[in-house]
């Protein structure tokens, strides 16, 4: 009976401690020099609207309708989505890394994949458009 005890809260503490550790991957080199293709002047109010729009279907569940990492589904899981309105945190972030991670994933959480060879299925183009968007919209 002791050692089952013991071994529930080992294992209790090991998964404390194994959320508090986790960082999310750092894209390899390329990925970090490269620059996003979207252009400010194609900043508009149309723009703003269409992405908006996937950005609400696709993303917003987690990381909330103003990009502060509490959408509703956000409670429930372990790894937090990340918070696109944390100034400090996002000026540390390169375009090219937010690309690659939505490329890619985060293993072990659920960023799932969202590029083109996903389930998700969105063009590279949509991702760069995702990145101009959340930086616009939620980075002030
Ligand atoms: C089911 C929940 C969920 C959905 C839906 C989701 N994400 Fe995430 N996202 C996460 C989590 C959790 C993390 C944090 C991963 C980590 O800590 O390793 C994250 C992290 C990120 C990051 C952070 C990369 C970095 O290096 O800081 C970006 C960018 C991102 N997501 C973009 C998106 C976009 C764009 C969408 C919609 C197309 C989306 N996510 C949909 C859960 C989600």
């Amino acid at each position: 009976m002791k050692a089952i005890g013991t071994i529930i809260i080992l294992s209790i503490l090991t998964s404390v401690v194994n959320a508090e550790e986790h960082q999310i991957p750092t894209a390899p080199q390329e990925y970090l020099d490269m620059q996003n293709p979207i252009q400010q002047s194609e900043i508009d109010e149309q723009f703003l609207k269409r992405v908006g729009r996937l950005y609400k279907r696709k993303c917003s569940k987690c990381h909330g309708k103003k990009g502060d990492g509490k959408g509703y589904h956000a409670e429930s899981i372990e790894i937090k989505p990340a918070a696109f309105s944390n100034h400090g945190y996002m000026i540390s972030r390169k375009d090219g890394q937010l690309f690659w991670i939505m490329l890619n994933g985060s293993e072990g959480t659920e960023m799932v994949p969202v590029g083109p060879d996903s389930d998700v299925g969105l063009s590279e183009e949509k991702l760069w458009e995702l990145v101009t968007y959340i930086r616009h919209e939620f980075t002030k």
